[in-house]
């Protein structure tokens, strides 16, 4: 019966998640090896996934919009009393947890393109920005990746209470885009419509790089 149904989560949504989830260790590990020329590359990607998430919340797939997963506070708190009404996609809590986790990836990537290791590397707005914004970007780029810490921990242990407490086949749907008592009801927006966007954001990101200015060298 599953196999002819619409699926929850649509392609660009899942490579989105995933390549996030390769990512976003890479990052650590190539900044904990001072591999920059790698992280820079690694940032990148993770901001043109953000961005691309964002869009996509307001012109993707049913489940995958903003619209069909964000609720007020009163349709959290009866969700938290077990009293909520049951939700296809995301719950309400964890659609306010998906805000929270793209907020602190897009504060996590932008802050490192303001970043400076001191020594040999800088990101490339480094140079635009004023001394207190630079000390302020690397201010959040510590703190943005501790929240990250925490709030991915929170994350994985909450797909694992739902997947193996409660037996919900929540990875199932985020690998194959859907799974038993998990499926779409409409058509999924063609994908295709995903990597134009992803195209037009590295774009504009590369236009934004080639135009920022580098070091000033005083020809002492
Ligand atoms: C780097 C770590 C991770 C980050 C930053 C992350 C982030 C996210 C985000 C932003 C979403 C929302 C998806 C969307 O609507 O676009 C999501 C959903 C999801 N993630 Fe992760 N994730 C991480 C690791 C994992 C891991 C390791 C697993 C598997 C155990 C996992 C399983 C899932 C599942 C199953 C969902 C869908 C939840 C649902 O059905 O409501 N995630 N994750
Ligand atoms: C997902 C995106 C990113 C993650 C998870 C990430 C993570 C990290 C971590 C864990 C550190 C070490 C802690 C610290 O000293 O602040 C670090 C340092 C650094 N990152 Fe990133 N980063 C990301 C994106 C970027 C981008 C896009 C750039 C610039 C192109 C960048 C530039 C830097 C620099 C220059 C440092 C050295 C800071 C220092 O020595 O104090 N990062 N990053």
């Amino acid at each position: 019966m599953i196999a002819g149904a619409p699926v929850l989560w649509d392609i660009p949504t899942r490579v989105i998640h995933w390549m996030i989830v390769v990512c976003l260790p890479l990052s650590w590990w190539s900044a904990q090896e001072q591999r920059y020329d790698l992280h820079k590359w690694l940032g990148y990607t993770v901001l043109v996934l953000v961005i691309v998430r964002v869009l996509w919340g307001f012109i993707g797939s049913r489940h995958s919009r903003f619209s069909d997963f964000l609720v007020g506070p009163s349709a959290v708190w009866a969700y938290l009393r077990g009293r909520g009404a049951a939700s296809v996609g995301h719950n309400p809590l964890g659609g306010w947890s998906v805000v929270l986790l793209l907020s602190l990836l897009a504060l996590q990537s932008i802050s490192g393109l303001f970043n400076t290791d001191d020594i040999l590397f800088s990101g490339p707005f480094y140079y635009w920005a004023s001394t207190e914004l630079r000390d302020t970007m690397g201010v959040v780029h510590q703190w943005a990746f501790d929240g990250l810490l925490a709030l991915v921990s929170l994350h994985v242990l909450a797909v694992c209470y739902h997947q193996f407490l409660r037996r919900e086949k929540l990875v199932q749907a985020m690998v194959a885009g859907r799974a038993d008592g998990r499926a779409g009801k409409l058509a999924p927006a063609p994908w295709w419509w995903a990597v134009l966007l992803a195209g037009a954001v590295a774009l504009v990101l590369w236009w934004l790089i080639e135009r920022a200015p580098g070091p000033v060298y005083l020809g002492f």
